[in-house]
């Protein structure tokens, strides 16, 4: 389908024809180098004798630069020192050049081995909808200031969109980005020619609309395939003989501020006033038709970098937003990294350098989710030249990140459990469940917790309390040790939408009772033996203590009521590298603890648990090492692993593990590696006990005596009598029959 479309647009390319015939050659004796400028009038040398600006930073510190050898040999004579990064700056051009003249296969995904000029890319977006006119449609938001169209092509399933959270993808604000637009094409490509087949791709756009602008900035991007591989802003004519507003300058927010600049010759010229530019000003008008938007990326290159707000100023977002731009962006880098193994580092902007009127600074102010993806390469050399072979991997990669984005943001409102999924009960106590609303488009209409008893085949519903801010929770009536019950949420969005957590399925709790028989809360030292023949760390070693802060390590131990625990070695030291562990491996074994069954119980089962704090992702070699923690029945003769740490939270993390063959002489032993000599690892240990669950009694045993009887019986009769809630087994709200029949089965099942 796609073929014969594509075929007959492409075969030629007057584009090409120009370019291949007659361009000049403005690179020639032009080097990419870098120097390093100490203050604001050493910063204005340079950018006096550069041609133009190569990095996106400009400031005090790195800055990397285009200039011919004249340029080079003024900048050393002033003592700059430059570092050569492109040595022969039109021979990288030529040759890129030549790649891309070279390939002309045009078919399909072949289409995206190349880059190609604005026209192609505009024409392969309305091929794309005239062949997927169910799911696509392409239309024109906005003119450049040269007349040319900026095109955005929408993507959703068949059926009403009106209830559907809109994702909004932009490539090409900066004109030699190429891979931006290269990139945003390939998304809706894939989007497409998958929904079809793909369950997980036809699931995410059966509920989302997925907007795309390829390219913001249609006249610098042509003029960069025509006569500046490296022109950035658009084409303004500024009225003094300078060209260009730098786009990503050029947005209402901070306008204006530092890291942009008000001379019109700069290449981070943010134009005469914020919005000032018709390619901005169409996107923000794109942006403000649709009121279900709820996130957007702005792509660009390069750098390999994920980027949050804000980028203008050190001010944290206000919570909860800048927790989630931190986990979320970190889970998109593992999602990136998972396909191809390449590393983009998620940050805020501001910590990158300070940019101010820039594009997803202002989404987030408006109201999404926003961000800046700096996409390949991850070095200046070939910076904006990524070789057209790698526009499939980048596509891949960051298609991943797209459905991420897609799947976090699918749901008109967002239901998460904030405390977890339950799957304890205690006994005879009520269980609280919470819930967090997120409304990305719609607002609650009443949320119930459906619950159903193991006594019953069908679930009640427990209508749940709004507590504000999203919150909303309900009470499991309290049921005695050894019952069950599943639960889900289910709830009406104002929009007329279903809500449900878990999407598909309930959650099954049982009921227990839980005794602590050793407790170790690392406040003295019950005889913990620290190190061991095999050990070799040098640094680092287990010491008891009251833990000081690092970037690696904890401030304070776990123990509500403590200061102290385990840690390889709890002294902040010099810096994050100077007290971690360092050479080896640090042996920690705790003394011998008892953890067989004592008392009365019907079933029960001994469980360790503890409370432990692992860091492996600060510094150099991240998540290169590993932490065993092996537990012994034998006095310290035999070990079995419990768990091998690697997983980084830089925070306590409560573990529990059932103990196969409880004895009475156990050992835990906690073993902090430190294998690969780049790596930062801290660990620490808290808060050890021996939990003994189960039940020690029948729930059919309603006086607890031990046995189930004629006894327990008329205790029943008594509640049912007295309509004590106690009788209510089926959890329905009254006292009826059903309890009575309920109690019956439990009485059977003794
Ligand atoms: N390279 C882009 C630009 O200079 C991204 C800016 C990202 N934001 C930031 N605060 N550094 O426009
Ligand atoms: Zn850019």
């Amino acid at each position: 389908m796609r073929q014969a479309f594509l075929a007959s647009v492409f075969l030629v390319s007057p584009v090409f024809a120009q370019i291949n015939g007659d361009l000049a050659k403005p690179f020639h004796d032009h080097k990419v180098v870098r120097v390093t400028v100490e203050d604001q009038a050493q910063l204005d040398a340079v950018l006096k004798e550069a041609d133009q600006l190569w990095s996106h930073r400009v400031g005090i510190g790195p800055v990397e630069v285009i200039v011919d050898t004249q340029s080079f040999d003024a900048l050393r004579d002033m003592g700059f020192a430059p570092v050569t990064l492109v040595e022969d700056l039109q021979g990288m051009v030529d040759k890129e050049r030549a790649e891309i003249d070279g390939r002309s296969i045009l078919l399909d995904l072949e289409w995206f081995e190349n880059y190609h000029p604005y026209d192609e890319v505009i024409a392969y977006n309305n091929g794309l909808a005239a062949d997927f006119p169910d799911l696509a449609s392409v239309s024109v938001i906005g003119e450049s200031i040269q007349g040319r169209d900026i095109i955005a092509i929408e993507i959703t399933g068949p059926g009403d969109r009106s209830d559907r959270p809109t994702v909004f993808f932009n490539g090409g604000q900066h004109a030699r980005e190429w891979i931006g637009p290269a990139a945003t094409t390939y998304f809706a490509d894939r989007l497409l020619n998958l929904y079809a087949d793909d369950g997980r791709v036809r699931g995410l756009l059966d509920k989302v609309v997925v907007k795309i602008v390829p390219i913001v900035n249609p006249d610098g991007y042509s003029y960069s395939w025509t006569n500046n591989r490296f022109w950035r802003k658009n084409r303004r004519d500024n009225g003094n003989g300078t060209r260009g507003v730098d786009l990503n300058r050029n947005w209402d927010i901070n306008f204006g501020g530092q890291g942009a600049s008000n001379d019109p010759d700069s290449d981070i010229y943010h134009g005469p006033f914020a919005f000032s530019e018709p390619e901005t000003a169409a996107i923000r008008d794109y942006i403000f038709t649709d009121p279900n938007m709820v996130a957007h990326v702005d792509f660009h290159s390069f750098s390999q970098l994920i980027l949050y707000p804000w980028g203008y100023t050190e001010t944290l977002v206000p919570e909860p937003d800048y927790s989630f731009f931190v986990s979320f962006s970190q889970f998109l880098s593992d999602t990136i990294l998972s396909v191809h193994g390449e590393f983009y580092t998620p940050q805020r902007g501001i910590d990158l350098y300070p940019a101010s009127g820039i594009c997803s600074d202002w989404t987030y102010s408006v109201g999404l989710k926003g961000w800046t993806i700096e996409l390949r390469p991850n070095s200046s050399n070939p910076g904006f030249e990524l070789p057209p072979g790698e526009i499939i991997p980048t596509g891949e990669e960051n298609f991943e990140a797209i459905l991420a984005i897609m799947d976090r943001f699918k749901d008109p409102i967002r239901l998460s459990f904030p405390d977890g999924e339950i799957d304890t009960a205690f006994d005879l106590e009520a269980t609280t469940v919470r819930v967090q609303a997120e409304g990305l488009i719609d607002q609650i209409d009443g949320l119930s917790l459906e619950v159903r008893p193991d006594v019953s085949t069908g679930f009640v519903s427990i209508p749940m309390t709004d507590l504000g801010d999203g919150l909303y929770e309900a009470d499991v009536p309290a049921l005695s040790c050894g019952r069950s019950f599943e639960y889900y949420v289910a709830g009406l969005t104002t929009g007329g939408g279903d809500l449900r957590l878990p999407e598909d399925g309930d959650l099954d709790v049982g009921v227990i009772s839980e005794v602590v028989t050793h407790e170790d809360d690392a406040e003295t030292d019950l005889g913990w033996t620290v190190g061991d023949s095999g050990d070799t760390a040098t640094t680092g070693i287990w010491n008891r203590m009251n833990p000081q802060a690092t970037e690696a390590q904890p401030e304070d131990d776990n123990s509500p009521n403590g200061v102290n625990c385990w840690v390889t070695d709890g002294q902040a030291g010099g810096g994050l590298g100077d007290r971690d562990v360092d050479g080896g491996g640090t042996t920690l074994t705790s003394p011998a603890f008892d953890a067989t069954v004592t008392g009365d119980w019907l079933s029960a089962e001994s469980h360790i648990s503890y409370a432990r704090w692992y860091s492996n992702d600060r510094g150099a070699e991240p998540d290169s090492d590993h932490m065993p923690i092996h537990i012994s029945n034998d006095g310290g003769n035999t070990w079995v692993e419990l768990e091998d740490v690697t997983e980084n939270r830089n925070a306590w993390v409560t573990k529990s593990f059932a103990i196969a063959d409880p004895s009475d002489n156990m050992r835990l032993r906690i073993v902090a590696r430190d294998d690969s000599p780049g790596s930062i690892v801290e660990a620490a240990i808290d808060d050890i006990r021996v939990l003994i669950r189960g039940c020690q009694y029948h729930p059919s045993d309603l006086n607890r005596d031990g046995t189930t009887d004629a006894s327990d019986f008329f205790a029943f009769l008594d509640l049912f009598a007295a309509s004590d809630p106690g009788a209510d087994l089926d959890l329905n709200g009254t006292i009826d029959a059903g309890d009575f029949f309920a109690f019956l089965d439990l009485f059977a099942d003794a």
